[in-house]
């Protein structure tokens, strides 16, 4: 009976299927199998040989059941590495290089000032781009009838039932407010964001976008603005020896108010920095304005701010020599692989 095991045991360790395996379970264990064959002619025998027979039987039947179990655990298991190795997506394959979509200069630019600003604990802040006249102008020391609101060209929208006018804001100044009536200071903020005005030309486009700073704490002073963002602009353009000046302006919202304009040459027709006589306007700034403070129920008496507005499609036009703003929105593929960049790092 021994010999017939090996045998049997020999015949299930070479199956290589389920189906194959299940055959021989049968043939072996089923109703009318060899081994249940076996048990049936116990009955036959006197008692003694049957207890003897009976037990070694028994023994066989478990032996052969383990066996087609752990043949079986085998067979699925190589039957599951094979899918595996059949099914398997290699997701380290590299993209072929037609498939390579590009960044948009603004969102590279959008990315360097938001990487370098955020070492310094800026956070980002957003508001609505349709927004309510009190964000975009009252907030903002900009009450009814203020001149300064002429200079927007706004874009209103229908009033509504309650006769309010909804508006698409025309700079991200909006979100100092939206901010400082959220949170107390001290605050560190960045806004990046469209804003709309009524212009077009090769300087100007309806849709553009602006990147807003605020900074609100105890002894902010005008030290600390113009710091900020001499070394912002360095930085940005790769240059030390950029020429910066600060030439005192007005916005209704900032107190003492300045533009920054950054020395040039212009005569070689394109813009070289570092060099010339010429003064290109790159920032409105400022210290925030007591009233906007208080507007926001914050006490100008116990925190000062500055505050800060530039163009980004402006400073990437500079920076990477577009000389067409319209270009940039007319989603010309042959415009983007020239001027995008590559979402690997590096043009
Ligand atoms: N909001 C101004 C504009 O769109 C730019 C600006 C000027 C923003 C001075 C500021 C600021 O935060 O302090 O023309």
């Amino acid at each position: 009976m021994t010999e017939q095991l090996s045998l049997w045991q020999a015949e299930i360790q070479s199956c290589q299927s389920l189906r194959d395996l299940d055959e021989i379970r049968v043939r072996l264990l089923g109703k009318s199998g060899e081994i249940t064959a076996l048990l049936k002619t116990l009955g036959a025998l006197p008692p003694e040989e049957r207890k003897e027979k009976g037990a070694e039987i028994n023994h066989l039947k478990t032996v052969v059941a383990e066996t087609i179990d752990s043949r079986r655990y085998q067979i699925e298991e190589s039957e599951l590495a094979e899918r595996l190795i059949k099914e398997k997506i290699d997701v380290t394959l590299s993209v072929t290089p037609e498939a390579v979509g590009s960044i948009h200069p603004i969102s590279q630019v959008f990315n360097e000032i938001i990487s370098y600003f955020s070492n310094f604990g800026f956070e980002i802040a957003t508001g609505p781009e349709i927004e309510d006249e009190e964000h975009n102008f009252s907030a903002l020391n900009m009450p009814d009838h203020h001149p300064a609101r002429q200079s927007h060209d706004t874009f209103y929208m229908m009033p509504d039932e309650a006769g309010i006018r909804k508006l698409l804001r025309t700079h991200t100044s909006t979100v100092q407010i939206r901010t400082m009536r959220r949170q107390q200071p001290p605050l560190r903020i960045l806004a990046p964001g469209r804003v709309y005005r009524c212009d077009y030309d090769a300087t100007h486009t309806p849709m553009f976008h602006q990147m807003e700073g605020l900074v609100v704490d105890k002894g902010i002073n005008f030290g600390h603005l113009k710091a900020t963002v001499i070394d912002f602009c360095k930085h940005f353009f790769e240059r030390d020896d950029l020429i910066i000046r600060f030439r005192p302006s007005f916005f209704p919202f900032t107190e003492p108010s300045a533009e920054m304009d950054i020395g040039c040459d212009r005569s070689s027709g394109g813009i070289k920095f570092g060099q010339g006589n010429d003064w290109l306007e790159v920032f409105g700034c400022g210290m925030v304005h007591p009233n906007v403070l208080k507007n926001c129920g914050i006490d100008p008496e116990e925190y000062q701010g500055f505050a800060f507005g530039f163009g980004v499609d402006r400073f990437a036009m500079l920076k990477y020599g577009i000389p067409d703003l319209r270009a940039m929105f007319e989603a010309d593929a042959r415009w983007l692989s020239h001027y995008g960049f590559s979402p690997f790092g590096g043009k």
